[in-house]
C-alpha cells in the first residue's frame, strides 16, 4: 500500500502547486479588478468618462478662422494652404477657447522648418526638401520664404 502511495506522490505535489497558484491567482484578480470592469466589453467601464472628463488642447483649424481670416487669406493656393495651424503652431486650445488671455508664441522660424523640409532618405522624391546646411546654412528661413505662402515668386 505504502509503496504504491509513494508511486504517485510526487504527482499529488505537483497538483497542489497548481491548485494553490490558480486559487491565489483567482483571489488576486478578484482583490484588484475594479467593479466596472467588463461592463461594456474588456475594459473599465469608467475609462470612458476619464476620457470624456479630458480637456482637448489642440482647436482644431476651424477655430482659427474667424479671428486670423488674414492668415487664412494669406494661406489661398499655396502649398501650405493645407496644413493645419496647429501643425506648426502648437495645441492653442485655450487660446482660441478665450480661456487663456496670453498672447501664443509665433513657432521658430527655422527649427519649425526644418523639422519638415531637411531632406532625408526615406521622405518620397515629390516632397520639397533641401539640405539645409547648403540652402541656408544660418538664419530664419522666413527672410525669404514667407511661413503662410512659402512659394519665392
Ligand atoms: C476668439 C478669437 C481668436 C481665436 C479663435 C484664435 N485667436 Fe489667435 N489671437 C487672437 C488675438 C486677439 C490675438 C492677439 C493679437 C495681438 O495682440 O496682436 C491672437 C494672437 C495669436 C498669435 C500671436 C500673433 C502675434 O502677433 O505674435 C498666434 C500665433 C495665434 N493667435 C494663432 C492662433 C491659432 C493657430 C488659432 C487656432 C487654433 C487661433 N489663434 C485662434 C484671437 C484669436
Ligand atoms: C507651416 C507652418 C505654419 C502654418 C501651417 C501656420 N503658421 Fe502661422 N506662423 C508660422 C510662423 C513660422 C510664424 C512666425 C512668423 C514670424 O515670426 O516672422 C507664424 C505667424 C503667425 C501669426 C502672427 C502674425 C502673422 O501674420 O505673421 C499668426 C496670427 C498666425 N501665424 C496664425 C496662423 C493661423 C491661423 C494658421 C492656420 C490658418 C497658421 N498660422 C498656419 C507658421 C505657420
Ligand atoms: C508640418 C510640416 C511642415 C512644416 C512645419 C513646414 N512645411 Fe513647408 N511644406 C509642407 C508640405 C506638406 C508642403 C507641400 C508638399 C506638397 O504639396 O506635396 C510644403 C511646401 C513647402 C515649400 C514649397 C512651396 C512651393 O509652392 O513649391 C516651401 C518653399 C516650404 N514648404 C517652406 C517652408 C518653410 C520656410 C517653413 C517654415 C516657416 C515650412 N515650410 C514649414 C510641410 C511643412
Ligand atoms: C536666401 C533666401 C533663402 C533662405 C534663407 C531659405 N530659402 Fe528655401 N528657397 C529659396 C529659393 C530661391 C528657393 C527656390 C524657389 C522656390 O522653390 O520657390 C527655395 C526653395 C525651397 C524649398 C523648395 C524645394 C523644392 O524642391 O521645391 C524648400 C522646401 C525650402 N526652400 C526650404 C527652406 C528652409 C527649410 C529654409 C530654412 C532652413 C530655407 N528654405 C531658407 C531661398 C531661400
Amino acid at each position: 500500500m505504502d509503496g504504491r502511495r509513494s508511486d504517485y506522490a510526487h504527482v499529488v505535489k505537483v497538483a497542489c502547486l497548481f491548485a494553490l497558484a490558480l486559487g491565489a491567482f483567482v483571489l488576486i484578480r478578484w482583490w484588484f479588478l475594479p467593479a466596472d470592469f467588463g461592463v461594456h466589453g474588456f475594459y473599465r467601464a469608467g475609462a470612458l468618462d476619464d476620457n470624456r472628463a479630458r480637456v482637448p488642447v489642440y482647436a482644431g483649424r476651424a477655430a482659427c478662422i474667424d479671428c486670423h481670416s488674414d492668415v487664412v487669406e494669406s494661406r489661398k493656393g499655396s502649398r501650405h494652404e493645407p496644413i493645419g495651424c496647429e501643425s506648426c503652431h502648437g495645441p492653442l486650445a485655450a487660446h482660441a477657447s478665450g480661456a487663456d488671455e496670453t498672447k501664443p508664441q509665433r513657432p521658430d522660424t527655422r527649427a519649425t522648418c526644418i523639422r519638415c523640409h531637411a531632406a532625408r532618405v526615406g521622405k518620397p522624391a515629390g516632397f520639397p526638401q533641401v539640405d539645409v546646411a547648403d540652402h541656408a546654412p544660418e538664419g530664419a528661413c522666413t527672410t525669404c520664404h514667407q511661413p503662410h505662402h512659402p512659394a519665392i515668386s
